[in-house]
């Protein structure tokens, strides 16, 4: 097999093809890392992994993340295992149509993810495809003023606030992600760990600039997320059953695409965390070994 690498044409993403993510040996790792690296959203059309296949491609980037209790694959499905359909006001529905605002996974956690796997096992007849934009080419883009003005501020960052602002009151401790500690703060400008490139850390879950007034706070970073995530630096892919997408949560935001949630959409979601050094929120560094 012929490892074939195709960018998508957008700043990020690429599609791979030749490579059996089940069966990859260290040579072939290391080309997908590379990959991974430079073009930030990897696409592997057809792959069909098994639940402990993700699980072991995931941990080829790192530490798997447990998203509910222990596991270490969790399903983004509008769908019962008993197959009827979540209703609007369920919470499960709601952090699915919260995943269709523009975000990078965990941010709102004290240590942010590294990267996600994605794996598509029941697609709707419309819609529902998944987009991502390219943080590392917004922040190039910028004009030298807002730059100026970014580069030392931090922001803080949570779930409450995004599903908040969607309309969705999280219980406390009611489902993944509704960290109840003092939300993380972080830079706005991150320097990407191992590329040393510059992006800009965005997306819903930001708030509460330090600094600026919250309605000041509120319209930089929605003028910071409309600028970013537009034409060449966003790449959106429409899933077929055994797709699967892993992406650098480092530099780039995605969002899911809506769809009638009448029909069933069937995802599975491996989240790998960050390194401590590279991830960890402002106040948590402090305590970081
Ligand atoms: C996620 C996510 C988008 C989608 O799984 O973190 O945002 O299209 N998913 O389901
Ligand atoms: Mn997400």
């Amino acid at each position: 097999m012929t490892l074939t690498i195709t960018p998508t044409g957008a700043t990020l993403g690429a599609i791979v093809t030749g490579v059996e993510l089940a069966n990859l040996d260290d040579a072939r790792w290391a080309d997908i890392e590379r990959a991974f690296l430079a073009h930030a959203v990897l696409i592997f059309p057809s792959q069909h992994l098994s639940e402990a296949a993700q699980i072991d491609f995931g941990r080829r980037f790192g530490n798997i993340e447990h998203l509910v209790a222990d596991r270490e694959i969790v399903p983004i499905s509008n769908q019962r295992v008993d197959g009827t359909i979540l209703k609007d006001d369920e919470p499960g529905l709601q952090l699915m149509r919260g995943n269709e605002g523009w975000h990078t996974d965990s941010s709102y956690m004290p240590l942010a993810a590294k990267a996600s796997v994605l794996s598509a096992h029941v697609v709707p007849s419309a819609g529902g495809q998944t987009e991502w934009a390219d943080m590392r080419a917004a922040y190039d883009a910028l004009d030298e003023e807002t730059k100026a003005r970014i580069a030392q501020l931090s922001a803080y960052h949570s779930l409450y606030y995004s599903q908040g602002r969607i309309g969705h009151k999280g219980v406390v401790g009611s489902s993944y992600g509704f960290h109840t500690g003092e939300p993380p703060l972080r830079p706005l400008v991150k320097v990407h760990p191992v590329t040393g490139r510059k992006s800009l850390f965005i997306g819903r879950h930001a708030y509460g600039i330090p600094g600026l007034a919250p309605e000041e706070s509120e319209k930089l970073l929605d003028r910071l997320v409309a600028f970013a995530c537009q034409a060449p630096r966003t790449y959106c892919h429409a899933w077929r059953p055994g797709d699967v997408v892993v992406w650098d949560n480092r530099c780039v935001l995605h969002r899911a695409r809506p769809f009638d949630y009448r029909e069933p959409r069937v995802m599975k979601h491996t989240r790998v965390s960050g390194e401590p050094a590279s991830e960890l929120a402002v106040p948590n560094a402090q305590i970081a070994p």
